[in-house]
């Protein structure tokens, strides 16, 4: 990871200026940066998008997004003056040449060779190819490392679409200059397994299939879909986090020891845990993975539809809220091993932990009749922290056995706020360093995985949905797909009735 580069001038354009991603985490997050110190002297952003405007209005409208989405809270005057004398709108037709000539030729005007140029694509997906083809009528980028391209998912909703995108984006650009944006690589605690891991010699030599009997990831959200109903009716929970984020953590809870924190070592080793997935067969999905919808209920006191009655979803809609999936990876650290991922809308909170729960002693000469198993919580929300459980004796006569927790949080220990997600990816790309993003073949590889379940749940209408009520963990099928395997989900430490540690809001 290339922390100490210095960046020269840098101008980011912004496609689909006018949208969400831009007013709540690409603005706010370049903003923080600028506050930091991180942008250069020189740089400036030029935001594109298909409705008229103008440069005040626009930036008026990024600064209530400032306002109301930065980790800092209100901008300042005199700071947000001197950010905004950097931004300029506009208004374009995406399919018109003239757009990008234009765009092209002022980029250039009072910008050093040297300058870097950032393409952000925060359009629609389906404009992704539209715009990539454009620049590239004009230009030849490959190989100019001074220009890049970010996008964000749904990089293709399956291996097919992933595979044109990846061509087209590649006829016109490097892969070295395309930064795919999966933002749970840019959380602090995500980053941080790595030095969890890697940077403490005790945990390496337990880390295996002889002392782990399985892990579970939870990523769970206490909102439902809102008023993102039309994205969410083409994606679904399968889509939308597990072929990308829940994926992405599981490489880094799994991947061997890289030799070093060069981008491709990294991702390489990332890949390495895709490639090792067993394939799930077409006539096993039932087995490995469970779908689920959200019903009508009552979240904290007030009542919220189901997800059938949210805008912009159809009223016999068959998209999943809610997944639960075993996999396993045929290796020689993890063979044998469980992972179980869930994730899903109107869970009971907005949490997400990695737990690794290792085996139970090999014996135990105590009088109590069960030693339960040692725990590892790795939490990545809402609190960042890391919980060992291990086994105590209880204080008095005889001996009995407790169980005792050691954690820290991050705000605990190091006392400052961690960037948002969006900074760090954004920092990243404006030093040209794309550890943290995805490369065409794990995308690729990650559609391959989900391949068979995409496939068999596409083409077949699930007739209990809905079948969880907001606040439940999920349909019954859920909770069968790991007893069956004599195991229980863990409730994530956050959501544990008896806790008042401080490990959790
Ligand atoms: C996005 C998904 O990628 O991640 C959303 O599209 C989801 O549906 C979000 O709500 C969750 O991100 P975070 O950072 O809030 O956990």
């Amino acid at each position: 990871m290339l922390r100490d580069v210095k960046i020269g001038p840098t101008v980011i354009v912004i496609f689909g200026a006018s949208g969400d991603l831009t007013r709540r985490k690409i603005i706010p997050a370049i903003y923080n940066l600028f506050i930091d110190g991180w942008l250069p002297e020189t740089f400036s952003i030029v935001g594109v998008a298909r409705t008229a405007s103008t440069d005040e209005a626009f930036c008026h409208q990024l600064r209530e997004g400032v306002d109301t989405f930065s980790r800092r809270g209100k901008a300042k005057e005199e700071e947000w003056s001197k950010f905004a004398s950097a931004i300029k709108y506009m208004a374009a037709d995406y399919n018109d040449r003239q757009t990008y000539l234009s765009l092209l030729e002022d980029l250039d005007a009072g910008w050093r060779q040297s300058a870097n140029k950032i393409f952000y694509l925060a359009t629609p997906p389906t404009l992704f190819t539209v715009i990539v083809e454009q620049l590239g009528q004009l230009k030849a980028f490959r190989g100019e490392k001074n220009y890049r391209i970010v996008i964000e998912k749904p990089f293709g909703k399956d291996l097919e679409s992933a595979r044109a995108l990846n061509q087209s984006l590649t006829e016109v650009f490097d892969e070295a200059q395309i930064y795919r944006i999966d933002h749970y690589l840019g959380k602090e605690t995500v980053q941080n397994i790595l030095a969890f891991r890697f940077a403490n010699a005790m945990w390496e030599p337990i880390w295996n299939r002889s002392y782990i009997d399985h892990v579970q990831i939870t990523v769970a959200e206490k909102v439902g879909v809102g008023r993102r109903g039309g994205y969410y009716e083409g994606a679904g929970a399968l889509r939308d986090m597990v072929q990308n984020h829940l994926l992405q953590v599981m490489c880094l809870v799994a991947m061997e020891p890289p030799t070093s924190f060069q981008a491709d070592e990294i991702r390489n080793k990332r890949v390495d845990v895709l490639s090792a997935i067993r394939p799930i067969e077409k006539d096993e999905v039932e087995k490995f993975a469970v779908r689920g919808q959200y019903d009508r209920g009552v979240v904290d006191d007030q009542p919220v539809p189901a997800y059938r009655e949210e805008e912009n979803v159809a009223e016999d809609s068959g998209k999943e809220t809610f997944v639960a999936m075993k996999l396993y990876i045929d290796n020689w650290r993890w063979q044998g091993v469980p992972f179980y991922l869930r994730t899903g809308k109107h869970l009971p909170g907005r949490v997400s932990e990695i737990s690794l729960q290792f085996r139970p002693v090999p014996h135990h000469p105590f009088s109590d009749s069960v030693t339960p198993a040692n725990r590892l919580a790795i939490q990545i929300e809402p609190k960042e922290g890391i919980m060992l459980r291990t086994q105590a004796k209880e204080p008095g006569l005889g001996m009995k056995i407790k169980p005792v927790e050691m954690h820290y949080t991050y705000q605990e220990v190091f006392k400052s706020a961690s960037p948002e997600a969006y900074e760090t990816l954004l920092l990243d790309v404006v030093r040209g360093d794309p550890s943290l993003f995805m490369r065409n073949d794990q995308v690729e590889m990650a559609w391959s995985v989900l391949g068979s379940v995409l496939e068999i749940w596409e083409n077949s209408i699930p007739v209990d949905f809905p079948n969880y009520a907001p606040g439940e963990w999920g349909p019954k099928g859920a909770e069968d797909l790991i007893t069956r395997d004599g195991r229980s989900w863990l409730v994530p430490a956050c959501l544990e009735s008896n806790r008042k540690d401080g490990i959790c809001p």
